[in-house]
């Protein structure tokens, strides 16, 4: 899976599936090749803004960014883009739920080829399970960073989630300033551990790597579900000779002595 906004860049890759957000879009839309379709989303998003006040415009434009390039990827990728409902609504299950229906419904295809990107607070959680089991759309739960998050997205019927490695290395060295073993990089054990979770317990949402600083977390998490990579790491990948064995394996997590845990109520 390739994490970009870019789709020429992403065109270059050839992947399944593609993931954005909202920052990905807006690096994108600093190409000068892409000016026309920001022209074209400001002005759709102005004339279908809920109300005039410059919030439900810039709300409107959003959305209409988010959908445009959405749609640009699909014509790239075969299988499913992954677009985000912005962080202003991670705390409001309605207005997630809302926003997530408006896109849908912007985009006007296919809803099996969108997944939903929400941040895996427990509003944001919720509202995945709204849209999951109320209206049938697919959600990709994002900004995961501990097993805690990624046990309630399964319970709450998450099509997919997006546990990060990246941010939790930064968070880490930020805040114990002291060397790290490459083995020990906290990020890469919490997916693992979400990952040994969901095999053992037979959750079918799919565990998505995310946030990737390095080629060597990539390989560690060989084996998972899906990877969403940047374009920088997959060049550096492929021009790589390296052969990358599959470290995670389903059958093992299941042999593994784990407790069963809620924490959906
Ligand atoms: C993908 O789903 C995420 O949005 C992305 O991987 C986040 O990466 P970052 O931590 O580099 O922003």
């Amino acid at each position: 899976v390739c994490d970009s906004g870019d789709f020429a860049t992403i065109d270059k890759y050839k992947p399944q599936d593609a993931t954005t957000n909202p920052s990905l879009i807006l690096a994108a839309s600093k190409k000068a090749e892409y000016a026309k379709l920001i022209d074209n989303a400001v002005t759709y998003g102005k004339e279908h803004a809920d109300g005039k006040n410059i919030d439900d415009q810039v709300d409107a434009v959003l959305d209409a960014l988010l959908v445009q390039f959405g749609k640009e990827i699909l014509k790239i990728v075969p299988g499913k883009v992954s677009t985000e409902v912005d962080a202003r609504f991670s705390f409001d299950t309605e207005a997630s739920v809302k926003k997530a229906l408006r896109i849908i419904e912007e985009a006007g295809i296919e809803k099996d080829r969108i997944l939903i990107k929400i941040a895996s607070t427990y509003e944001g959680i919720k509202a995945a399970h709204i849209l999951q089991s109320k209206y049938d759309i697919n959600t990709n739960l994002t900004l995961m960073f501990s097993p805690v998050q990624a046990i309630a997205a399964a319970e709450a019927g998450a099509f997919l989630i997006s546990p990060f490695v990246g941010r939790i290395l930064d968070w880490y060295k930020a805040t114990h300033k002291k060397e790290y073993k490459k083995e020990e990089d906290p990020g890469v054990k919490s997916v693992v551990e979400i990952y040994n979770y969901y095999k053992k317990f037979g959750y079918k949402t799919i565990v998505m790597g995310a946030s990737f600083r390095n080629v060597g977390e990539i390989t560690e998490l060989a084996g998972c579900d899906y990877l969403t990579i940047s374009p920088n790491l997959l060049e550096e990948m492929y021009n790589s000779k390296d052969e990358v064995p599959q470290k995670l394996n389903a059958s093992d997590a299941t042999k593994l002595d784990i407790e069963k845990k809620s924490y959906l109520h």
